[in-house]
């Protein structure tokens, strides 16, 4: 039995804000000095009041639709997102009373950008145990609430948005393989250190972020994982068909890339309209390449995320 994705959708707020408009609303940059260090050029920024579960319903609406499933047949919802509307109930359980399904489980994934990858992981297992039949799995963030407008080195490079799939239980592959680490004494290097105490936000609510730090262990990390991955399916990575890496910065994809021995022609980018959207990333690059019509049934994808924990990790499907 494979989990197999049904269905994908994703939903962007508002329209793209560029590199200049940023300038224009008080931030000391330059779209050169963006497109160059980071290959960004817009991303989406929510609106005051939309919220992740928000973004996530209108995803999930595409994703069910797409996948001719409707969401009372759903058994599992897993939204991965580090910004959740509320600390709690879980932004699934929102999600859920928005879709109004009733008794499916429903939880959240805290895995920062590795989010969506984690998420899938999940509900393979669920999906291959038996126990579970139809999962729908979503990215969802607002990452503009917990950006330092103030700070030009990290407020460029994130944007809001969502992405969801519909896996279905299926004698057809499916999610062939699945690979998924941590590393928690890399937490300091990009972190929202603050917290909610006694009706005080307490230490720091902004994301702040060693980008070079970063940079080097998110090259390294997304080469061993995918190659791990094709190990665990073996498969080569000549044999991926698609590779859609964590939307962070193309300098890191492109590193990645090059290391796996996948041409770009290959390789799905939109961090260049989405900025970095976190755990929506990879779902939104996959539904913008299955849209659009790169991706094919039948073809290899080797999805992969990399975020703060520091966590990164794999999932490589036949579509
Ligand atoms: N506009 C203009 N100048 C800027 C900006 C900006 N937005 N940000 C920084 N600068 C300046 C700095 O102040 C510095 O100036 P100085 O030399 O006068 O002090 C100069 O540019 C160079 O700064 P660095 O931080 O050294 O720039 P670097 O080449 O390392 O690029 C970047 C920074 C783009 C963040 C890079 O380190 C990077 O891409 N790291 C990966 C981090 C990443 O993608 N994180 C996303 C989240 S993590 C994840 O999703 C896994």
């Amino acid at each position: 039995m494979f989990a197999r994705i049904a269905g994908v959708g994703s939903y962007l707020p508002g329209l793209p804000v560029s590199n200049d408009e940023l300038a224009r609303r008080g931030v000391d940059t330059t779209d050169e000095w963006i497109v160059t260090r980071t290959g960004i050029r817009t991303r989406h920024l929510a609106e005051a009041g939309t919220t992740s579960s928000d973004m996530a319903f209108e995803a999930s609406c595409r994703a069910l639709e797409s996948a001719g499933v409707k969401a009372d047949e759903l058994d599992l919802i897993i939204v991965a997102t580090s910004t959740p509307d509320y600390i709690f109930p879980s932004t699934a359980c929102l999600l859920q009373g928005k879709l109004g399904n009733v008794g499916a489980m429903a939880f959240d994934v805290q895995a920062v950008c590795s989010g969506f990858v984690y998420a899938l992981n999940v509900a393979d297992k669920y999906i291959r145990s038996g126990s579970h039949k139809k999962a729908l799995v979503v990215g969802a963030e607002v990452f503009s609430r917990i950006l330092d407008w103030k700070d030009r080195t990290t407020c460029v490079l994130f944007g809001d948005g969502a992405g969801a799939v519909v896996l279905e239980a299926s004698e057809t592959p499916g999610i062939l393989a699945t690979a998924a680490h941590a590393d928690g004494s890399q937490n300091g290097i990009l972190s929202v250190p603050g917290q909610v105490c006694g009706g005080q936000v307490t230490g720091d609510p902004f994301l702040r972020m060693d980008g070079q730090a970063v940079f080097k262990f998110a090259v390294r990390v997304l080469f061993d994982v995918a190659k791990e991955c094709c190990d665990n399916a073996g498969l080569a990575t000549s044999d991926v068909d698609w590779l859609i890496p964590h939307q962070a910065n193309i300098r890191i994809i492109e590193s990645t890339a090059k290391k796996l021995g996948i041409p770009m022609s290959n390789v799905v980018v939109t961090v260049d309209q989405h900025g970095n959207t976190s755990a929506a990333s990879v779902p939104l690059a996959l539904d913008a390449a299955i849209r659009d019509g790169r991706i094919q049934r039948g073809q290899k994808i080797m999805l992969e995320g990399v975020g703060g924990g520091f966590t990164w990790g794999a999932v490589l499907l036949q579509f």
